[in-house]
């Protein structure tokens, strides 16, 4: 039976996708290269040096720069995300997550956060929601990111669940990958396309909802 639910963070529960692509859009610019909000659809999820390589790939200038450079480059984009994400407020958890954590906490279920984001747990204390969650993975002890299931099977193991009692809950297709491989039943919110691998969609967090999930199980 699911004793727990594992959810992401960007897209999920809050919308700081805006910021992840100012962020960069404007790091990329000081090298010349031009990033839209279509080719930001593929940093969803994937780690601040794998969104950096991607775009240095997009822009044709992979090979040109030492890893300490592009540390430098993945700090200075950093500290701008880190100051867009100082104005987050509760105002900013996604509409129907609150009530959703509420139910779930009210049936005793076990909560993870399994966010390839290193701000993770800052964000959380800016919604006021770190007092729901019973465990935060943090992603800088792993070897592999999404769409490796690492991180989904790392936060059922720090639930002390194993994976098929847990459900996953992921807005990026590499999310959802990640889910499918750790083999928990994986929900996904966001257009029919992006999440064609999800077990379950949903269009947004406002349909998130216990018992639709749990019918859709048995
Ligand atoms: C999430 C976001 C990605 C972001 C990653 C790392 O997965 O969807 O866009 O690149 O976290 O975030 P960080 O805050 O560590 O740079
Ligand atoms: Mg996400």
């Amino acid at each position: 039976s699911v004793k727990g639910f594992i959810f992401d963070l960007d897209g999920v529960i809050t919308d700081t996708a805006d910021y992840h692509f100012e962020a960069w859009k404007n790091l990329a610019s000081n090298y010349g290269i031009t990033i839209d909000r279509e080719f930001n659809e593929q940093l969803k999820g994937i780690s601040r040096m794998d969104s950096l390589n991607r775009i240095l790939e997009f822009g044709g200038r992979k090979t040109e720069f030492t890893e300490a450079q592009k540390e430098a480059m993945a700090a200075e984009k950093n500290g701008e995300y880190v100051k867009l994400i100082e104005k987050m407020t509760p105002e900013h958890i996604l509409p129907g997550v609150l009530d959703f954590l509420t139910e779930l906490k009210k049936h005793n279920y076990l909560l993870g956060l399994a966010s390839a984001s290193k701000n993770g747990p800052v964000i959380l204390e800016r919604l006021n929601l770190s007092g729901y969650f019973d465990t935060i993975v943090d992603p800088s002890l792993l070897a592999k990111g999404k769409p490796d299931p690492e991180i989904f099977l790392t936060a059922a193991r720090q639930l002390g669940l194993k994976p098929e009692e847990c459900i996953g809950i992921e807005d990026a297709s590499a999310g959802i990958e990640s889910i499918n491989k750790a083999k928990m039943f994986s929900v996904g919110v966001g257009d029919k396309e992006s999440m064609k691998e999800a077990n379950y969609r949903l269009s947004n967090t406002s349909e998130l909802s216990l018992e639709k999930i749990l019918n859709r199980l048995s």
